[in-house]
């Protein structure tokens, strides 16, 4: 099964497409993780980790060239989740190009809807323990005592606004591109995780 996640920043991508991930046994492909990976190591250029901290997209051809080689892994055999790739027309038609060079093609495209003041509580307040890379919520799911946590230099109110602003600008032609091709389900991804979850798997069950 190859799908992919779109939705805005806090939207809850990352939390559902580890829960599906872990279910369907294909593995979650992050772009924005790879990123922060890649900056971690000291690998990613200088003008990328400001592009990255100030809310704006890194250019098409960085993330397609992440994704063509992730994507030909042998862990995604048997599919992948993409979670933040494509979030551009150029990006979506990449990936298109690209899988029907392998005689593939994506099952589903999951587009999470949140509303906007949900989505900069969800982004403010979320931590990560930097020693497990486990996500906690300060208000949602409380990390335990002793954890080491870190906010992610994006997750500032004013930088989550601006990277809603783009995502919004973003899907004004990602979400018609791929609704016009028969492949778009919207979630409600307001409510608890278990729920959100029900709501996508559900979404999903036509393909199973
Ligand atoms: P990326 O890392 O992809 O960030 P994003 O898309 O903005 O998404 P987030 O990681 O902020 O949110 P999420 O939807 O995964 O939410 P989560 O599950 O963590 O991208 C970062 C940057 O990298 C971009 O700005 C760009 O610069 C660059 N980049 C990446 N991909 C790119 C691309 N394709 N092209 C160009 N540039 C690219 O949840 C958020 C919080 O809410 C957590 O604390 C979680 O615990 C909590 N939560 C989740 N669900 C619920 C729920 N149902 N109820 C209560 N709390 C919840």
């Amino acid at each position: 099964m190859r799908l992919v996640f779109v939705g805005p920043p806090g939207a809850g991508k990352g939390t559902q497409a580890k829960i599906i991930s872990a279910t369907r046994g294909i593995p979650q492909i992050s772009t924005g993780d790879m990123l922060r990976q890649a900056k971690a190591e000291g690998k990613l250029p200088a003008d990328l980790v400001s592009t990255m901290a100030s809310g704006a997209l890194v250019p098409d051809e960085v993330v397609i060239g992440l994704i063509d080689a992730r994507t030909q892994a042998p862990d995604c055999t048997n599919g992948f989740l993409l979670d933040g790739f494509p979030r551009t027309v150029p990006q979506a038609k990449a990936l298109d190009a690209m899988l029907e060079g392998r005689a593939q093609h994506l099952d589903a495209v999951l587009a999470l809807e949140v509303p906007r003041e949900l989505l900069l509580e969800r982004a403010v307040l979320r931590r990560a323990d930097k020693r497990t890379g486990q996500i906690y919520h300060l208000k949602y799911s409380p990390p335990p005592p002793g954890a080491e946590l870190e906010h992610r230099a994006d997750d500032r109110e004013e930088v989550v606004g601006r990277r809603i602003d783009t995502y919004e600008a973003m899907t004004a032609e990602l979400l018609p591109y791929y609704e016009q091709r028969g492949m778009l389900r919207r979630v409600n991804g307001v409510g608890s995780v278990d729920e959100v979850s029900a709501r996508v798997l559900g979404a999903l069950s036509p393909i199973d």
